[in-house]
């Protein structure tokens, strides 16, 4: 095989991995995506679930430039054996000098609470045994992670993803492997399946509590804003890694109130909010029992956790959660001279903190534009 520049993306198949997958395929390099698909076509079929065009899908496996490594579930213990990773990249037949970058998105977001610890931390083994051994052949490997704001939450009753996202944090930071370790909130846009799919329950099990449980506002990035910071930042601007230190990278379009997303992910006919029914004193109160109560009651229901999160972000009436800078909060930052660096004002303001390894990313659109990322997923 000829040696084009290589990227491993674990978790390619997903939502945002479409997003980066093309991305790195449309600038000439060549892909390959570990994959629990049994076959070839079930594997095709989750990159164009979220978006994929059909074509280009083809143009790209055909070239040879895209590739699928079957049958790779990171869960089970053979992935945690180098000898395991080097017989299947000789199988495939990619040298390993040529794999110059290892990108992670593995991991649910939605499914049951073991599936979540499961996919988020038991994965975590076989991922440092990959990433380890292509560093020790390749020094200069570059290792991406996604993370989520949640893994920085401090409450103690944490809901399964929360916890399975703050765990595989530790565990990322202790392994030392990783160079950037990307944070947004609400990823939206073409080829998302979950929200969507989840959206209309949310808006008919909430009947008479929207704009309670809603109220407060979210970060948003664009699936493919996302991807092409990803690329822009490690390709193109080459911010240098530090060594045994990810450079975390909060990145974001603005924000939107919770309410709007769900709303907007819903056909027009259903949007309309019904009144709010109830004195405001009495909403705080169910909203405070609601979170309180209902994780002790069903600490295993997913679902109804994420609702006692909500309810519990309401009363606080918080804008935004930890670590997150605002639009505005990142534009004032950039003021900062003492503190702050700006990398780059346009099309997207960079700025990095001179303290600690921290880098903000903030590609600011309207309210108007918000609401259309989120409604790309209905397209
Ligand atoms: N979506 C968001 O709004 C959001 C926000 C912040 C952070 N994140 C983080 O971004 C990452 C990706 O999220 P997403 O929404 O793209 O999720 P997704 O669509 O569910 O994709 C998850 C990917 O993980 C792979 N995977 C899961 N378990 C695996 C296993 N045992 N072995 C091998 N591969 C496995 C799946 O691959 P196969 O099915 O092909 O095996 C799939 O491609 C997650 O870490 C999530 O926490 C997402």
């Amino acid at each position: 095989m000829d040696e084009h520049k290589t990227v491993i993306i674990l978790g390619g198949t997903g939502f945002v991995g479409r997003a980066v997958t093309e991305k790195y395929l449309k600038n000439k390099w060549r892909v390959v995506i570990p994959t629990r698909s049994r076959n070839l076509a079930e594997a095709k079929n989750k990159l164009l679930s979220h978006g994929f065009d059909e074509n280009s899908l083809e143009n790209f496996l055909s070239a040879n430039l895209l590739l699928f490594a079957l049958d790779v579930d990171l869960s089970e213990k053979k992935w945690s054996e180098p000898d395991n990773w080097s017989r299947l990249l000789r199988e495939i037949n990619i040298p390993i000098f040529s794999i110059l970058r290892v990108i992670n998105f593995v991991g649910e977001t939605s499914k049951s609470a073991e599936e979540i610890l499961k996919s988020n931390i038991n994965t975590l083994v076989s991922i440092f045994t990959l990433v380890r051994y292509i560093k020790s052949q390749n020094k200069s490997t570059i290792f991406v992670n996604m993370g989520s704001v949640v893994e920085k939450r401090s409450n103690t009753n944490l809901s399964p993803y929360e916890y399975a996202k703050k765990v595989a944090y530790q565990e990322i930071k202790k392994s030392n492997l990783c160079d950037f370790h990307f944070i947004a909130e609400y990823i939206k846009g073409r080829g998302e399946q979950k929200m969507k799919s989840v959206a209309p329950i949310l808006w008919q099990k909430l009947k008479f509590s929207h704009r309670w449980f809603f109220g407060f506002k979210v970060s948003v990035i664009d699936v493919d804003d996302l991807a092409e910071v990803i690329y822009h930042l490690i390709e193109e601007t080459k911010i240098k890694q530090q060594r045994f230190k990810p450079i975390e990278v909060y990145v974001t379009n603005g924000e939107l109130t919770f309410g709007e997303i769900v709303k907007n992910l819903l056909p027009e006919s259903n949007r309309s909010i019904p009144k709010q029914i109830f004195p405001n004193w009495l909403a705080f109160l169910f909203l405070y029992f609601y979170s309180l109560i209902i994780p002790q009651i069903k600490p295993n229901d997913q679902f109804i956790r994420r609702l006692a999160n909500f309810a519990e972000r309401s009363i606080k009436k918080e804008n935004k959660t930890d670590g997150f800078k605002t639009a505005e909060e990142i534009k004032k930052m950039a003021l900062d001279s003492k503190k702050y660096e700006i990398l780059e004002k346009e099309p997207s303001l960079i700025i990095s903190d001179k303290q600690s390894p921290v880098i903000y990313v903030l590609i600011e659109k309207n309210e108007i534009e918000l609401k259309l990322i989120v409604q790309k997923a209905l397209l």
